[in-house]
């Protein structure tokens, strides 16, 4: 793309029509990612280690009962809750299509002997297997597919639950979505070292659209190179969904005993990465 395609370009968005997500599966964004994966500095794209320590720990001690099981974590990423669900006496498998952070959820847990398994897959394509106590999605990934890409999910970790097994999902709330989809435009430069989304020199301009009729927020990203004025162009769309459309799309996918918590560790939190989503939990029937 070149700049002119910028002042071309259409407004609003169509969603989905210019790109799925950010390019996670990118060798090159997965090895910038991962440094913001493991920061303590913010919760962008994992939550700071004690959080998730606290989140674990919920999992492990409500949602499990401190009981041993086979789980399986879907969008994965570095596998910094199934490496502490692991060490926790859980056997781990993992999901993600970002090699970087696969790659350190690998070596992370070999290091340790913990009975963790990662496969570098897309979970949209992949096989989940089957025998599961715990399938989990968390920290709002569950809203960037697809509603058909969402079913096809649900129908799958449905599958691939034991009875009675249990499914976790954290997704964004209706108005987080809603909330992204009107903070207007806004951009920043990377100098040398680049930043994200590139390694050299770059302005980044980012814009949002909240969509009345899809009920979708598209976020889009506008990467200029600063040396050679190139242009790369990314697209999320992600879908708002009410808690009667989310317990409807459980329903339909065959779960039962659906539960509503107002974040991962139970209860109402004020911290911002975890009131911006829900859990819910739901589980597969005894037959
Ligand atoms: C916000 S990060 C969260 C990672 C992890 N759940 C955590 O909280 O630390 C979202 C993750 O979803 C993964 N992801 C997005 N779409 C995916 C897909 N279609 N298949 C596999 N992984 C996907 C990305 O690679 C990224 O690791």
């Amino acid at each position: 793309m070149r700049l002119k395609d910028i002042t071309s370009r259409t407004i609003p968005p169509l969603s989905w029509a210019e790109g799925e997500n950010i390019p996670w599966n990118d060798p090159d964004f997965s090895r910038r990612m991962l440094a913001e994966h493991l920061s303590q500095e913010h919760n962008l794209a994992s939550r700071r280690f004690e959080i998730i320590d606290r989140q674990v720990g919920w999992i492990h001690g409500e949602l499990l009962s401190g009981r041993p099981t086979r789980l399986l974590e879907l969008a994965c990423g570095p596998g910094l809750y199934t490496s502490r669900l692991a060490r926790l006496g859980h056997a781990c498998v993992g999901i993600d299509y970002a090699p970087e952070p696969i790659r350190y959820a690998r070596d992370t847990t070999a290091h340790e002997g913990l009975d963790c398994r990662y496969r570098l897959e897309d979970v949209r394509n992949a096989d989940y297997g089957g025998g599961y106590g715990l399938v989990m999605m968390i920290f709002g990934q569950f809203n960037v597919f697809r509603r058909s890409d969402a079913c096809r999910i649900l129908e799958k970790a449905l599958s691939a639950l034991a009875p009675d097994g249990i499914l976790l999902l954290e997704p964004q709330k209706f108005d987080t979505v809603m909330k992204h989809g009107q903070a207007g435009s806004s951009w920043h430069t990377c100098g040398e070292g680049g930043g994200l989304f590139s390694d050299r020199p770059h302005l980044c301009l980012t814009e949002s659209f909240w969509d009345t009729d899809e009920l979708a927020t598209t976020q889009r990203f506008f990467i200029v190179d600063a040396g050679t004025g190139a242009v790369t162009r990314h697209a999320m769309t992600s879908e708002a969904y009410t808690d009667e459309q989310f317990r409807d799309l459980l329903t339909r996918a065959g779960f039962e005993d659906i539960r509503f918590y107002p974040s991962l560790v139970g209860v109402e939190v004020e911290e911002e990465s975890q009131s911006a989503n829900l859990a819910i939990v739901a589980r597969k029937g005894r037959r």
